[in-house]
């Protein structure tokens, strides 16, 4: 007899099933999880030939994500009993960024996926954001064609960039990049960590980082971001300042339940005030956080950076981070395109 248990569309007895699409609960967290570990490896298994024994090294999307968009997250279940699906959303102010986005291998091409990213369309529609974004591979015709669908349009590339930290904060090694120069500190300039903050302190800085963040994207907001990894300690947000004068704000994760891998301190946002944009600025922040990760004991640091960001990317190639692999920008709505080469912005919409 033919194992039917295995066969999506059809149950042991091959009746059709029925998938629905509804809101994630908190019972559902590890088993999305587990879709979304199982797919990746699944799909990375295909591109790159071997299995990777984790999807992302550890990284993990759902728990925090889901706190901080409950209404943002959706599951495909079939037969009102079995996860089949994924499809995550948070929205930072005016810009709603979707992913990562999962069906079971079995399920694929099914119009799982369709369904999924239709759910959350509409929980977009419904927040009216303006600009609908996400990344996806840029090698995958099934992809492209899939965000297609939705309206969503190719753009430029976003590099994940690493450096191998040096045990000892000493000069860098010059090979390959004979001219490579550690990050350059200005005097007068510091750090702070915003869950140093008084409580009554932070509410007032959260509207300060929203002014650089608002100048960098209209109605661009991070609060949500910054709240969520201050209240779970998943890493914190580095303040860069002068004096009284907030230059810039880092939000990072370390190693844990985060979205920074084993080992490595992840920055998934940073922005320097675009009208203090000194590429000095974003050396001084790129060296402390450095800093911060060789404290921890962490061996890397991951910086990811949209390579429309031209001088920001630049810089962090001079700086000796080497890309460890990109995808592409996929957006749709207004404000498209509003990222200004000369910004220095590092973000990651994955
Ligand atoms: C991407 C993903 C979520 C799509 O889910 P899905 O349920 O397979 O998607 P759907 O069935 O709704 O739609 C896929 C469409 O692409 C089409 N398609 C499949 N392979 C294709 C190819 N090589 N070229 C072009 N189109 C292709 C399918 O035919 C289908 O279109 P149709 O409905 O007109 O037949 C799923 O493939 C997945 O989980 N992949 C691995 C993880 C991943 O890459 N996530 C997204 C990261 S951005």
């Amino acid at each position: 007899m033919r194992a039917t248990v295995d066969r999506a569309g059809l149950d042991s007895q091959g009746r059709a099933s029925k998938v629905q699409i509804r809101r994630v609960k908190k019972g559902d967290l590890s088993r999305i999880r587990d879709v979304i570990e199982q797919t990746f490896a699944d799909f990375l298994e295909r591109q790159l030939g071997t299995r990777p024994r984790q999807a992302f090294g550890g990284a993990q999307y759902v728990h925090h994500r889901w706190l901080m968009e409950p209404w943002g997250c959706f599951v495909a279940e079939e037969d009102n009993a079995k996860i089949v699906g994924t499809a995550l959303a948070v929205n930072w102010g005016s810009v709603g960024l979707m992913g990562p986005v999962a069906v079971l291998t079995n399920y694929q091409n099914q119009t799982i996926g369709q369904q999924l990213i239709r759910a959350v369309e509409e929980f977009f529609e419904e927040n009216k954001v303006a600009l609908h974004g996400t990344v996806t591979y840029p090698t995958s015709p099934k992809h492209l064609l899939l965000y297609h669908r939705f309206g969503y349009r190719p753009k430029d590339l976003t590099a994940v960039m690493t450096r191998v930290l040096d045990r000892m904060p000493a000069p860098r090694p010059a090979v390959n990049a004979p001219a490579l120069k550690p990050p350059l500190r200005q005097p007068g300039v510091t750090v702070r960590k915003f869950s140093s903050l008084e409580e009554a302190k932070k509410k007032a800085t959260l509207q300060r980082l929203h002014r650089i963040t608002n100048a960098v994207c209209r109605g661009l907001d991070l609060a949500k971001e910054i709240e969520i990894v201050d209240g779970l300690a998943l890493g914190d947000t580095l303040l860069l300042e002068r004096g009284k004068d907030l230059l810039g704000f880092a939000v990072y994760h370390a190693p844990g339940v985060s979205e920074a891998p084993a080992g490595a301190l992840y920055v998934k946002y940073l922005a320097i005030d675009p009208q203090q944009k000194k590429v000095e600025h974003l050396e001084h922040f790129v060296g402390a956080l450095e800093e911060l990760a060789q404290e921890a004991g962490l061996a890397r640091v991951i910086l990811p950076v949209y390579t429309k960001y031209h001088a920001a990317y630049s810089t962090l190639v001079r700086l000796g981070y080497q890309i460890e692999f990109t995808m592409v920008r996929m957006q749709r709505g207004k404000q498209e395109d509003y990222e200004d080469p000369t910004h220095l912005v590092l973000d990651d919409w994955r």
